[in-house]
């Protein structure tokens, strides 16, 4: 709707106007003057009076001049096109079709390690970003940098060896506690042998090491699966190995040596390492070789690193050596940081120590799903609470903007009231169950009054998808699919809807619009609940 209006304001401003929403009982959008103004050298409300009356498209029910701005209310004709275009394009509607490329980087957890819940946030935003931009027509190639690589594993292989235990065997916990073994009376000079070793692609530690990823990458893969998320590429840090010492090379040129390393200074920044004084490379190395694999191969216009705030002078530093060397060129380079997240205090035992894993997040989720569903004679219940469960963990995260911390509170994230996923899956719910029952509806000349009120949230959904695309940020979308739950269930309180064709349509508009929000929101329908 907003492209459609901003066409017709065109036509009579010019092309040199701000589109805005304006507050409440003031109109759907508004814009104001002042440019105008200023070229005819009178005052902005004058001018807002005058060209006022200049509109006379049939998409306006009102054109108000309000001080030096302009209110515009959308008709209802026009809100009953949006509708019917709706229900009739189903979950294609929004769809576009665009040329370019993204590659989005997400999830990138490391290799014989837990994923925390850093690692949570990163693979929901990401997966949601991969499937906004897919919505909007971009081919999108999803890349999961898999942290497996560095010295810490030559640490891993060296206490696998000592303590005898048999890598087929190899589980992540068990990894973990290799690694605490390794840190209580390891020695630091044989692990890095063993790394060495590994570079080197020597046989038995190489071995062991795929057994490593292997074992990861299955538990992952579970993790995956639960959140029904999908990366298209796994192409971890080892990846990247033979193409190291290229990339060092062409480096040359913007590194300089420094005690028997080799760095790349900047004006405003710390250095960044591209060899230590032993020669191994490190993740910058690692992630300068990323940026050029990715540019090469995929030939993307946008490349996102969905990764924790944490990591954001790393990122600033790898983003700018990719400039100095040419090897960024036209694509944008963009650093999608995350806050923190954290429980809030006492909702859930950390039982093994400080570190929040994610499954146990998903575990607990579940857990509390299960006490939500009402339907004691569900069959699938476990199933629906994994989707509820999950759903809640999802779109708690995503209806916060990224770059904020959360805290999460589980009583306001795994609730049927509020802003939650449950309650938007629940609304979901309550409408097809009220188009299963209503029988099919036909025509429907008007909108009543109360329609229209539904149907002005619904007409936000193209807009609130190009923002959440162009600012890397579900949380506009999340915000959305809440508003448009909230106004469709005060309208189910308070009118009859079966047997009137309009407020059908408008349940079958919010159904739609919902399971697509949601889905976009990586959040999925349960059969009930
Ligand atoms: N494996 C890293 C971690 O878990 C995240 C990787 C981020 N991506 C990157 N291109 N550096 O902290």
């Amino acid at each position: 709707m907003r492209e459609k209006v901003r066409l017709e304001i065109e036509k009579v401003l010019g092309s040199n106007f701000k589109l805005e929403t304006p507050p409440e009982g003031f109109g759907d959008y508004a814009c104001g003057v002042f440019h105008l103004a200023k070229e005819r050298g009178r005052s902005p409300k004058e001018v807002a009076e005058e060209v006022s009356s200049e509109f006379f498209s049939s998409l306006f029910e009102k054109v108000e001049p309000c001080g030096g701005f302009i209110n515009f209310t959308i008709s209802k004709e026009a809100l009953k096109e949006e509708l019917l275009s709706i229900t009739e394009k189903g979950g294609e509607y929004g769809k576009k079709e665009d040329r370019r490329v993204a590659v989005i980087e997400y999830s990138s957890p490391n290799i014989a390690r837990r994923m925390g819940v850093g690692h949570l946030r990163s693979t929901i935003i990401g997966e949601s970003l991969a499937r906004i931009y897919r919505h909007l027509g971009w081919r999108v190639e999803g890349v999961n940098h898999l942290g497996d690589w560095g010295t810490q594993f030559g640490k891993l292989i060296y206490q696998i060896k000592k303590e005898g235990v048999d890598p087929s065997s190899l589980t992540i916990e068990k990894m973990e506690e290799l690694y605490v073994n390794f840190h209580k009376d390891g020695d630091e000079e044989e692990g890095r042998k063993y790394f060495s070793m590994l570079e080197k692609g020597e046989r038995e530690a190489r071995e062991i090491w795929d057994l490593c990823v292997k074992a990861s990458m299955k538990e992952f893969e579970k993790t995956y699966k639960e959140l029904e998320v999908e990366i298209d590429h796994v192409i971890g840090e080892s990846f990247y190995e033979n193409m190291l010492p290229g990339i060092v090379e062409e480096a040359r040129k913007i590194a300089t040596e420094s005690e028997g390393a080799l760095i790349v200074e900047f004006d405003d920044m710390p250095p960044a390492m591209l060899l230590k004084s032993d020669g191994s490379t490190t993740y910058f190395t690692r992630d300068l070789a990323a940026v050029k694999y990715r540019k090469e191969v995929f030939k993307p216009h946008l490349m996102l690193y969905e990764i924790g705030a944490e990591q954001s002078l790393h990122m600033r530093q790898v983003f700018r050596a990719a400039e100095m060397l040419g090897i960024k060129e036209e694509t944008e380079l963009f650093h999608v940081a995350h806050g923190m997240f954290s429980l809030k205090e006492g909702k859930m035992s950390t039982r093994k120590g400080r570190v929040v894993h994610l499954r146990d997040v998903l575990e607990e989720a579940k857990r509390r799903a299960l006490l939500l569903i009402k339907d004691e004679s569900l069959k699938e219940k476990e199933e629906v609470a994994r989707i509820v469960g999950t759903g809640a963990v999802k779109y708690g995260n995503l209806k916060v903007h990224h770059k904020r911390n959360i805290v999460f509170d589980w009583d306001e994230v795994i609730t049927l009231k509020g802003d939650s996923g449950p309650y938007l899956q629940y609304t979901a719910l309550r409408c097809k169950s009220v188009l299963s029952k209503g029988g099919s509806y036909g025509e429907f000349d008007d909108l009543n009054e109360e329609d229209l009120s539904v149907v002005r949230e619904m007409m936000r959904f193209k807009e609130c998808l190009q923002d959440a695309a162009e600012n890397f940020s579900p949380n506009i979308l999340a915000a959305f699919a809440y508003r448009l739950a909230r106004s469709y269930n005060l309208f189910y309180e308070n009118y009859k809807i079966t047997g009137n064709n309009g407020r059908m349509a408008v349940t079958e508009g919010t159904f739609i619009l919902l399971q697509t929000a949601l889905h976009l929101l990586t959040v999925s329908l349960p059969p009930k609940m």
